[in-house]
């Protein structure tokens, strides 16, 4: 999507050296609250990469933004206008309209979004404040698993451009939000040809000479980035319903990185990551750590038969893992072992030093291979 530029949405991942990365690579960011406003523009990255993305925010962390001069915001109510009025009159405000997709994982749009009904009486409220809409937004569920809605959306931004045109106002943003595909087999490509058509349908170039067009994805940047290991730290066996079952109990859950699981079922799977040639499997579940039945990754799978301290892999592991830690039962959080191949690494680095920015920052610098070990 050549003409669409990223926003990454920090509440999928905070990784420092993934900010860093990003950053380096000249990526905007979607922030959500102070904090992460705060740990974005510690990295050197100016107010003006960062969109607010969030409709319904404190007067507090408005004064804050207005403090540090991020100025452009998401809203989709009355009541945030009259709250942008009071504390930051100056911000550049981005009409956030609600698309459903039929299918998505969390659908957003029942707690944030205008509906296409009330964004006339609120871009009209907005002029009549004095305020600045530089234009529209939408996010269509996360893990959104509808190609079409994102045409659906467009085309529903394209009405509100329209409106907005018939107040005497000028839009020249849209906002396209996350919803993609994290995991590279899911494929991006069928997501891009749909919002490309649609882009040159309702906003064809020609006409929108300085529209500038930003997606807030998160689970698209994210997801494959991350590989988690975790080994295991207790085993036993059972009998239930008169067959032999192995517990393993892993040193991460669904109160750490798994917590997606209690919304979403069982959807991550693990590697075996031994030397065993044993090609025997047996009945088996993974647990995790804490001392809650709810804690279970995996209720029923084959494994072969392991040994504590023997390690799996869990790919795909970026996106809403690390960032949902809790502090539950007080077993430790993952480490973070950055890994890249050496020219990668000495080209982050080379760009780095080129825009004068802040470097990278991982324990060890790059490890090509291997794993370090860590509970
Ligand atoms: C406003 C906003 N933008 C972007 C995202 C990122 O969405 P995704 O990870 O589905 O790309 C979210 C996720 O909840 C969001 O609320």
């Amino acid at each position: 999507m050549p003409s669409v530029k990223i926003f990454y949405a920090v509440k999928c991942n905070d990784n420092k050296t993934l900010l860093e990365t990003l950053a380096i690579l000249g990526v905007g960011f979607d922030c959500a609250s102070k904090k992460e406003i705060r740990q974005v523009m510690s990295l050197g990255v100016s107010p003006s990469r960062i969109i607010y993305a969030h409709p319904c925010k404190s007067e507090h962390d408005l004064r804050y933004a207005s403090k540090v001069s991020l100025t452009l915001m998401t809203f989709d109510s009355p009541e945030e206008l009259l709250k942008v009025k009071k504390c930051y009159p100056e911000a550049e405000l981005v009409l956030r309209i609600r698309c459903d997709a039929l299918e998505a994982t969390y659908k957003l749009g029942s707690k944030y979004g205008a509906s296409t009904r009330d964004t006339k009486a609120l871009l009209s409220m907005a002029k009549d404040l004095g305020l600045d809409v530089v234009g529209v937004s939408f996010h269509v569920g996360s893990g959104c698993q509808e190609l079409e809605v994102y045409s659906r959306a467009i085309a529903k931004a394209k009405q509100v451009f329209n409106e907005a045109e018939d107040l005497g106002m000028r839009l020249t943003l849209l906002d396209l939000g996350g919803g993609f595909p994290g995991r590279i087999s899911d494929g991006m490509e069928k997501f891009a040809s749909v919002i490309n058509s649609a882009l040159d349908e309702y906003f064809p170039p020609q006409d929108h000479k300085d529209l500038k067009i930003i997606g807030e994805p998160g689970r698209y940047v994210s997801t494959s980035a991350f590989t988690l290991a975790t080994s295991i730290r207790a085993k036993k066996t059972v009998v239930e319903d008169g067959q032999v079952v192995k517990m393993y109990y892993i040193n991460d859950g669904v109160y750490c990185s798994f917590s997606a699981i209690l919304a979403e079922g069982e959807i991550y799977s693990p590697v075996v990551l031994n030397n065993s040639t044993e090609e025997d499997t047996e009945r088996s579940m993974i647990w995790g750590p804490s001392c809650c039945s709810l804690d279970v990754l995996k209720k029923t799978i084959r494994l072969p038969n392991l040994e504590c301290s023997d390690w799996l892999y869990w790919p795909d592991m970026g996106a809403y893992t690390l960032s949902n830690v809790s502090p539950f039962n007080g077993f430790p959080h993952p480490v973070v072992h950055a890994m890249a191949s050496p020219e990668t690494w000495s080209r982050l680095q080379e760009l780095s030093e080129r825009d004068n920015k802040m470097g990278i920052h991982c324990n060890g610098g790059y490890l090509e291979k291997g794993m370090a070990q860590t509970d």
